[in-house]
């Protein structure tokens, strides 16, 4: 009696004399001395798809993928809105769910269901064999793919918006460009100065020696526009730092950026005496007065803090004749931009 379970010896005659299965066809030419080859063509049974009605589940497996193109494009909208955590994770939940679902659809009702067997010769392909298993391949790639040309480009779809919006996180998480910001202040031609509760500056406010911390009236904004004001002469006086600012000094008064060109910090403090203001962080000093425009003369602050242009208005309300001409605190952007 035959042992069904004990190993079959294949020889080449027994794989020259071909098959009984309908799905196979022998490609060894007649009078070959190449074992037979076999292969399964594209019309048999275990090429038809495992669904029932093909149409309707493609139909099924690109709505799928379009939950998945929605959830993606879900979740850069939430990202980009700053919307909370729980939205974040159910927008790319979606996502992923719908893109899975559909490929695991397409895997098991819309591809060939198979089984595939291939009887076992001796090991190296013949020229032959070669030629046979690229137009096998090629055939049944279009089983495969092209006859569902729509869902792979619905599928190229949402994998082409997950791939922009997983560069959201990199992009956004750095936060808003900067674009101008650090070389504009609120200082505008016109603006009133105004003291920390809002009170303009009339020009009998300050004595001579005195100093005030002001900013524009329109737009309180203490991070860059914080301004250092000082009497440093007489009513009547006008006060030139340099050339050039020749009606930047009205009535005695100056007026200077009170962000340190070192490291940002509040220069606070005033030396009558002297003339000098000083930064308290790092001991930076600043010459101030007639003919020198806050030259740093001390400590590391590398640049003249930069200098208000004022004017006194027909009321004796102080104002600025225009914004900054450069940028004000640390100097890390280019020199030469206005406000
Ligand atoms: Fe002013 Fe360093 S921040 S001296």
């Amino acid at each position: 009696m035959p042992d069904d379970d004990a190993p079959r010896e294949l020889t080449p005659e027994a794989l020259d004399a071909g098959t009984d299965d309908p799905g196979r066809i022998q490609a060894a030419g007649e009078g070959s001395k190449s074992p037979a080859i076999e292969t399964v063509s594209i019309d048999a049974p275990q090429f038809q798809v495992a669904a029932a009605h093909p149409r309707r589940m493609e139909r099924s497996v690109a709505l799928m993928f379009t939950i998945g193109l929605l959830g993606f494009a879900g979740f850069g909208a939430a990202y980009w809105q700053n919307a909370r955590n729980v939205f974040l994770g159910l927008t790319l939940g979606v996502g992923f769910l719908g893109l899975g679902a559909g490929f695991v659809a397409w895997g098991k009702y819309l591809m060939p269901r198979g089984p595939f067997s291939e009887s076992r010769h001796a090991l190296g392909p013949t020229p032959e064999e070669k030629e046979k298993f690229v137009e096998d391949f090629a055939s049944r790639g279009k089983v495969s793919v092209e006859r569902r040309g729509f869902l792979v480009k619905l599928l190229g779809a949402a994998s082409a918006v997950f791939a922009i919006v997983a560069a959201f996180p990199l992009l956004r998480s750095l936060g808003p460009l900067p674009k101008k910001l650090f070389y504009k202040t609120a200082w505008r031609k016109g603006s009133y100065l105004v003291t920390s509760d809002g009170r303009r500056v009339h020009v009998d406010d300050v004595e001579t020696g005195g100093i005030l911390v002001v900013f524009p009236d329109h737009d309180w904004d203490p991070a860059l526009s914080q301004t250092m004001l000082v009497r440093v002469g007489q009513a009547g006086e006008n006060i030139v730092t340099e050339k050039g600012r020749e009606n930047w000094g009205p009535e005695g008064y100056l007026a200077f950026s009170r962000v340190c060109t070192h490291a940002g910090c509040p220069v606070a403090l005033y030396q009558k005496a002297t003339q000098q203001l000083l930064c308290p962080c790092h001991q930076s000093l600043f010459d101030i007065g007639p003919g020198v425009a806050a030259l740093p003369v001390f400590g590391p602050a590398p640049r003249p803090l930069p200098q208000l242009p004022l004017e006194v208005d027909s009321q004796g309300y102080l104002r600025a004749r225009n914004g900054y001409d450069q940028p004000v605190g640390p100097g890390f952007w280019e020199r030469g931009g206005t406000t």
